[in-house]
């Protein structure tokens, strides 16, 4: 996998910047910090709970970018963002790419989600991958809404499959799109929303 592109300096709407680079085996305190920082609301819907520090000791520790390309946007010294693209190295889902997707309440609905997902599809386009997936609990609306935004289509929903951290029963929707088509609803999106600066300096933007 190939990160060269990186870090890379990006324009939110509303002036911010923040810096998008990959996850380091020094994060942890910044990674922890970050997850700490989320609200309730926004904690109950991930996948695992973050507020284990041995799981991000883990995350920061056995960094293999064969499996998982771990991104973070940073303002200055602080992560407002984590978003990680998980690859199957063998098997039937080899071409298919799974997406993850976090950003602090004070970045969010300033475009980062997106930003990120954009570099995560092309890390996944240089990947060879050809579909994305991502998997948010049905209820959690800002998640769903932001992948249907680009272009994901709920595909599935399985009926009480998981639960929350909150140990309650929720449906699982699972939500997939193609690589290319991605890559180019996600430039078009970005070109139409964006304010001046938001497209950021990094390779390929704008
Ligand atoms: C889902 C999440 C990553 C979105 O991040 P974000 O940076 O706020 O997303 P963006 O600013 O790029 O939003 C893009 C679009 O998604 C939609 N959207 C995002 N959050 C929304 C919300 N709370 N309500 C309604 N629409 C929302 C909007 O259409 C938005 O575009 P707009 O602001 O121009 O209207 C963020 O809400 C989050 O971290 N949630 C908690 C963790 C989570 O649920 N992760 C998903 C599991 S993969």
């Amino acid at each position: 996998m190939n990160l060269d592109a990186y870090p890379k300096e990006v324009g939110l709407k509303g002036g911010k910047a923040v810096r998008i680079r990959p996850l380091q085996n020094d994060d942890f305190d910044r990674l922890f910090a970050f997850f700490q920082s989320l609200t309730p609301e926004d904690r109950i819907y991930l996948r695992h709970d973050v507020s284990d520090p041995k799981l991000i000791r883990k995350w920061t520790s056995e960094i293999n970018l064969n499996y998982v390309i771990p991104l973070v946007a940073l303002d200055g010294d602080t992560i407002v963002g984590d978003g990680t693209l998980h690859i199957a190295t063998h098997g039937w889902m080899q071409h298919v790419g799974h997406i993850r997707l976090v950003v602090a309440r004070s970045h969010q609905r300033l475009g980062l989600g997106t930003l990120l997902a954009r570099e995560l599809v092309g890390l996944a386009e240089g990947h060879g991958l050809e579909k994305l997936q991502g998997h948010v609990i049905e209820s959690n609306l800002s998640a769903a809404k932001m992948f249907e935004r680009v272009g994901f289509e709920k595909v599935a929903v399985l009926k009480d499959l998981v639960k929350d951290q909150n140990g309650r029963d929720q449906n699982l929707a699972i939500m997939i799109n193609d690589v290319a088509r991605l890559s180019q609803i996600m430039e078009d999106w970005i070109q139409d929303s964006m304010i001046p600066g938001y497209r950021g300096s990094g390779e390929g933007y704008g």
